[in-house]
């Protein structure tokens, strides 16, 4: 079974001591970096570009997790991927052709993400599942941190997880959004198993923080779903 894998989104972090936290949370046992990238169209803010990801790339060897909240990803994915992404994630609800914009990622040698917002039909990314290496699921309306976890998230998660291991697939599920450590319990055990969070991390003490995850990530296994 795949370990689960705890994110901390930068969003929340202080930038002024950006360093800093990145190192608390590599020794509390984060294995992705978050980097939520906001257009102010597609969500109604803005936050980071192209420039954090590089300067992020030669500060740390964790996994660069960029999710791209942006009305059209095509064009940028080729730039995060030379600034040192890992994984770059798009939104299924974004202006680009889904399939092109896969395939872009793919070819600039990143694993790929589709995200889906919530209200938006879980069986409407179905077809793009064998394409992809991860489904994020995301579990407030993307835009902003510190927001509540929309409780019908669960069952979204536990159908994505049910179509994937029913059709033989090898794709993460990663959520994102108002995931404090006892709802990270709760999705893990329908299926998720990366795990987004940000104002739950550096809202404190980031090590202690990811430390107290890292325990439930490690406690909390996938159990039956449905
Ligand atoms: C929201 C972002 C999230 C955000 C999560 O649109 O995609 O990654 O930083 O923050 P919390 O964990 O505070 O809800
Ligand atoms: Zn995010």
């Amino acid at each position: 079974m795949k370990p689960n894998i705890l994110a901390p989104s930068i969003l929340a972090a202080d930038c002024a001591i950006l360093k800093e936290q990145i190192r608390q949370i590599e020794e509390g046992g984060a294995k992705y970096v978050h980097i939520d990238v906001m257009d102010g169209v597609f969500v109604p803010s803005l936050s980071f570009g192209i420039p954090i990801v590089k300067s992020l790339r030669k500060i740390t060897d964790l996994t660069l997790d960029v999710h791209l909240m942006i009305i059209h990803p095509a064009k940028y994915i080729k730039p995060f991927a030379e600034a040192g992404a890992d994984s770059i994630t798009f939104h299924y609800e974004s202006e680009d052709d889904t399939e092109e914009v896969i395939d872009l990622i793919k070819n600039a040698g990143c694993k790929v993400g589709l995200s889906i917002k919530p209200d938006t039909p879980v069986e409407d990314i179905y077809k793009y599942l064998d394409k992809i290496d991860m489904l994020l699921v995301m579990t407030v309306q993307p835009g902003f941190g510190g927001q509540e976890y929309i409780p019908e998230s669960t069952m979204r998660i536990a159908q994505a997880r049910q179509y994937i291991d029913s059709h033989g697939l090898n794709c993460d599920i990663e959520v994102d959004g108002g995931i404090h450590d006892h709802i990270a319990r709760t999705v893990i055990e329908v299926g998720a198993n990366v795990i987004v969070a940000g104002s739950a991390i550096f809202g404190g003490d980031a090590k202690a923080n990811c430390e107290k995850y890292v325990r439930v990530l490690d406690s909390t296994v996938k159990g039956e779903v449905l």
